[in-house]
């Protein structure tokens, strides 16, 4: 059994001391690894190029069998991810030698650590001393953004508030909704989507972003949360839901992931990747614990659900009816105006509805802002209710045929809007790139939304 450790503790803190001196024995692999894999040809399933575009490749880039396979918006996220660390840690502990080597993670959203946002020093320094000579530093990246990453970006109680893994659309579950085609689970919106965009370059488009060394510890840590998740009582996987996910259950069982070259190819069936402790995984987490502060908002969150006699959840028991209420327009972001569309024949007062979902379909990009803000009003002369917000993390670079879906939860502002008196004859809904990031203000970036579809909850 080897062990994923927290890159706080192996990071020397200081960038000084990362140029000139000696490294933690797991950052030093590391560093070795990366720069082994560097020096093999692209068509070496051992190399760099080979491992980045196992994930996703440039357009342009000449496609080889098992390239290009990353699973985003689905329900396989999580253990496609899994696996592919899994085969590129074999392939570091093979090129260095070292067989206990296992990737670090970033604790990013350990509110007891200061500098838990910032990327540890070891990735932001040019150079590192290797036998007394002064190298380039194989985890250096020029094109990040250099400040930390946003503390509502690496929020972690929304995920962890929810009990379950798969819910019927339009909620979504901690790994996803119910419904093929892109729709992100929780942890997958946020942190993940959300960390890629703040650390930039590389890292914010599919397929770069694992040519950036930083993106194997970004998904040690996602995948170290989804072990905390299924640690937490009341947490349900897909396997153990009701009859209606039987299809989904059965797709997820039968999944297997391969990599490497696909004539002697690495293979991994869902049965060792849902178990750390099968012969193909092998690894523990240093640390499934959970901050206190966190603790105790995700144990209210859920306490809420469960309610006084606890116990575990059916999976459909959250899930009454949704309504479609409204539908269909196009919206492009860049364009400065408001969409009033009209709704339901019958408006809300029949429905009293107890929950809002917008689901924003088709949605497309060339060059999107990193992140956009939803805003709602009951008419358009009304206040605007910003009612969520999503990273483009996986749009822009891939294939103009390629459409994600976000789902944006507004419940929370549906108080506000029936007390104006919103009776869902209309509403206005903006997407608004979010103020105060570095592209906010590039007016040459946009987005296109297909479709709009309200969604009311109906008791
Ligand atoms: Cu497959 Cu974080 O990306």
């Amino acid at each position: 059994m080897r062990t994923r450790h927290d890159v706080a503790g192996l990071t020397s803190g200081d960038a000084t001391t990362a140029e000139t001196g000696d490294w933690h024995p797991v950052l030093d692999t590391y560093a070795r690894g990366v720069a082994l894999m560097r020096q093999l040809a692209a068509d070496d399933p051992g190399s760099w190029i080979w491992a980045a575009n196992t994930h996703q490749f440039p357009m342009g880039t000449q496609h080889r069998p098992g390239w290009g396979q990353c699973e985003h918006g689905a329900l396989l996220f999580l253990p496609w991810h899994r696996a592919y660390l899994a085969w590129f840690e074999s392939t570091v502990r093979r090129l260095t030698g070292d067989d206990t080597w296992a990737l670090p993670y970033w604790d990013y959203s350990n509110s007891d650590n200061p500098s838990a946002r910032h990327l540890p020093v070891e990735f932001t320094v040019q150079k590192r001393m290797v036998a007394g000579e002064s190298v380039e530093n194989p985890l250096f990246s020029a094109v990040r953004d250099s400040r930390p990453l946003m503390t509502q970006n690496v929020d972690i109680v929304a995920a962890l508030s929810e009990p379950l893994f798969v819910r019927t659309f339009p909620k979504a579950g901690f790994g996803g909704t119910d419904r093929p085609g892109r729709y992100f689970g929780k942890v997958e919106d946020k942190p993940h989507n959300f960390v890629h965009g703040d650390i930039g370059g590389d890292m914010s488009l599919t397929t770069m972003a694992a040519r950036d060394p930083i993106f194997w510890l970004h998904h040690a840590n996602i995948d170290r949360l989804w072990e905390v998740w299924r640690g937490l009582p009341g947490s349900t996987a897909l396997t153990d839901g009701g009859p209606g996910f039987s299809l989904l259950v059965s797709h997820w069982r039968s999944a297997t992931f391969s990599f490497g070259d696909l004539r002697a190819p690495t293979t991994y069936t869902m049965a060792e990747v849902e178990d750390l402790s099968s012969p193909s995984m092998q690894y523990q987490y240093e640390s499934l614990e959970l901050p206190a502060a966190i603790d105790d908002e995700v144990a209210a969150a859920r306490g809420a659900l469960v309610g006084p006699g606890g116990g575990g959840f059916g999976l459909d028991e959250f899930e009454p009816s949704w309504e479609p209420v409204a539908a269909t327009f196009n919206l492009e972001s860049g364009e400065d105006r408001d969409l009033t569309f009209s709704v339901a024949p019958h408006g809300l007062e029949a429905i009293e509805p107890s929950g809002l979902i917008l689901e924003l379909a088709g949605v497309r990009a060339v060059r999107p802002h990193a992140v956009y803000v939803v805003e709602i009003r009951s008419s358009p002369e009304a206040e605007p209710h910003v009612c969520g917000r999503f990273s483009t993390f996986g749009l822009e670079g891939t294939p103009e045929r390629e459409e994600r879906n976000y789902l944006v939860d507004a419940t929370s502002v549906l108080p506000d809007l029936l007390e104006e008196g919103w009776t869902g004859g209309r509403l206005s809904v903006r997407v608004v790139p979010e103020p105060g990031r570095p592209d906010s203000e590039d007016s040459e970036r946009g987005i296109h939304v297909r479709q709009v579809t309200v969604y009311a909850q109906t008791p």
